[in-house]
């Protein structure tokens, strides 16, 4: 039975800069609970959090990885560290959000970034998506102009797919599903400048 069958599933945000702000900003706006952790003492960032909302959970990388929905927005250096938190990954489905700036395709094996930290989490369904937007765009009431706000999603499983796309809904945007990591993850990918010349725009879907 899928998750969605069975229970509500809990979600964790591993990251507190801009990126895992703005996406903290989107489950507070939406009344949906989420934890959130850095490296540091989760007391550190309690009122930081607090300011966002009342659901955001400061709490240990540990604790936060129980979580079923995990969103590395983590600096894509700092993935690596992120996956050594647990011995497996399965039964997680991690959102990728890091963009690989600047990482030269041979430092990944020449795989696309998003199979690339796909297999650093071992047993996991990964989803690469919401990294097309600067912080300042994803920060917003994505319900704009009469429309929503576009985030595309990309990933080798379909359930898990899925499953970040009805997330994506909840959380008031527009998903727009590209297929798998390779072909899909690859038509997000930063690469280099013109990369975000091409799609750092602030897309709007209107239905
Ligand atoms: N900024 C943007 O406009 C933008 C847009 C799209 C995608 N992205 C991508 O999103 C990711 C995050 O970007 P950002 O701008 O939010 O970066 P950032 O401001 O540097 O924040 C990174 C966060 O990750 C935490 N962190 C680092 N290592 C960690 C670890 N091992 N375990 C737990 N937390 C850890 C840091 O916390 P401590 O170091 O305090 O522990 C910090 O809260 C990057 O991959 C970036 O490429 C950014």
């Amino acid at each position: 039975m899928s998750r969605s069958e069975n229970k509500v599933a809990s979600y964790a945000i591993i990251g507190f800069g801009s990126i895992g702000k703005a996406l903290a900003r989107a489950f507070a706006r939406n009344g949906i609970d989420v934890s959130v952790a850095t490296t540091h003492d989760p007391e550190s960032f309690a009122s930081a959090a607090a300011a966002i909302g009342p659901g955001l959970i400061p709490t240990t990388l540990a604790e936060a990885v129980k979580a079923d929905i995990i969103f590395l927005a983590v600096r894509f250096e700092s993935h690596p560290d992120v996956a050594k938190a647990l011995p497996t990954w399965l039964g997680k489905t991690i959102v990728d959000v890091t963009n690989a700036y600047g990482v030269p395709p041979e430092k990944m094996g020449g795989m696309p970034s998003a199979r690339f930290v796909a297999q650093a989490f071992t047993g996991g369904k990964l989803v690469k998506g919401f990294n097309h937007l600067g912080a300042a765009i994803l920060d917003q009431d994505p319900a704009v102009h009469g429309g929503r706000r576009v985030v595309f999603l990309a990933s080798d499983d379909d359930g898990a797919a899925a499953e970040i796309g009805a997330l994506a809904e909840n959380l008031g945007f527009s998903p727009i599903q590209l297929g798998g990591l390779s072909e899909g993850g690859l038509l997000v990918q930063a690469r280099g400048n013109s990369w975000g010349q091409l799609i750092f725009k602030d897309l709007v879907r209107f239905d």
